[in-house]
């Protein structure tokens, strides 16, 4: 007979040695010698999108981050269904860049049918993306498999929202395994891409009962904001970095945090913790250590809950399961 507690040392060993294993498949070489023209594949037709339109990166960006928060990433984001992902209050009508993923898939499945996964092509997306506006390159490791399940309530449950604040965030974070500078580092993205104006109204026009605008944000800045989204305006879009005309992929959004001019309180929160204000001060000083910190990052976020070897499918397509 074993005791109790000795049953609980031998669980958790085994989920232990399972999350271990599972990281362990992940591999920057996975699909040399099973489809080794495929990432060169997916970097190809992100450069053919993104040339016609530059704005598709940070889509493909942030699509890969509501896919890794919810079951995974797992390519569950991109399933079709009424109930699905696609469907949750922060993905609807705001996620971009399904087309340019069906489209490398159908590309990919050309020359290596049923090898390479729809989560993969998120991620190695995601990177390509990113190298196209003038991020900086990182490894990005292999192996994922889809998953076949997609649920708008866990979307609403796990994505966090622009209201939320720092405790909240962290903990979202690190729920998956992500910390504090994670946390600070991702956000950095919102140094390029839009935003609808409806995220805004609560801040510009409805902050609390007794305060119409939020105090956090710089008045002048409030000002611009309230001429580019009116009252009730919840389509128009803006830019998340609108110190600068045209986006670049920089370091600029810490010193936004820092003035009050950053679109979210999401993103104000950050400096609200001294954790996360330390981060903040660290990655918004020149020479910034912005991109080194966001590759590692996007590593890290690569592997929330991923399925591998024989869990989960190779799609066909990725809007559907096999
Ligand atoms: C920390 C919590 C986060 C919150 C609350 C948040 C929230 C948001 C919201 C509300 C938008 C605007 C969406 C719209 O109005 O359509 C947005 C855009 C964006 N977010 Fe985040 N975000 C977070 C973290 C991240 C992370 C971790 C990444 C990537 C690694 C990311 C990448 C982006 C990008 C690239 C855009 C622009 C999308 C586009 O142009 O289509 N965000 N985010």
């Amino acid at each position: 007979m074993v005791p109790t507690s000795s049953k609980w040392v031998l669980g958790l060993f085994l989920v232990l040695a399972v999350a271990a294993v599972s990281e362990a498949q992940l591999s920057e070489t996975f699909y040399r010698l099973k489809c080794p023209g495929g990432p060169a594949k997916v970097a190809e037709t992100v450069k053919t999108w993104i040339a016609r339109d530059k704005t598709l990166a940070p889509g493909l960006l942030r699509l890969h981050f509501h896919d890794c928060f919810v079951r995974g990433c797992d390519a569950s984001v991109l399933l079709d269904g009424s109930n699905g992902e696609k469907f949750a209050a922060g993905n609807k009508n705001s996620l971009r860049g399904f087309n340019v993923i069906d489209d490398i898939k159908a590309k990919v499945e050309a020359i290596c049918p049923g090898v390479v996964s729809c989560a993969d092509i998120l991620t190695l997306a995601a990177r390509d993306a990113t190298l196209l506006i003038g991020g900086s390159n990182w490894s990005v490791p292999l192996g994922r498999r889809d998953g076949i399940v997609t649920s708008k309530a866990e979307a609403d449950a796990n994505l966090p929202s622009f209201n939320a604040n720092f405790a909240t965030l962290r903990n979202a974070f690190s729920s998956k395994g992500l910390n504090v500078s994670d946390l600070v580092a991702l956000s950095g993205s919102h140094t390029v891409g839009f935003a609808s104006c409806g995220v805004m109204q609560g801040r510009l026009y409805g902050f609390n009962s007794t305060v119409k605008t939020d105090p956090a944000l710089n008045s002048t800045f409030a000002s611009t904001l309230k001429n580019l989204c009116k009252q009730g305006d919840f389509t128009t879009l803006i830019k998340m970095d609108l110190s600068k005309s045209v986006d670049t992929w920089d370091a600029n959004y810490y010193s936004n945090v820092m003035n009050g001019r950053a679109l979210f309180t999401s993103d104000d929160q950050l400096r609200r913790n001294s954790a996360g204000l330390s981060v903040v001060q660290s990655l918004r000083k020149s020479p910034s250590p912005f991109n080194r910190a966001f590759g590692a990052a996007m590593v890290k976020m690569g592997r929330i809950g991923v399925l591998t070897g024989t869990s989960g499918q190779i799609r066909k397509k990725c809007n559907v399961k096999n």
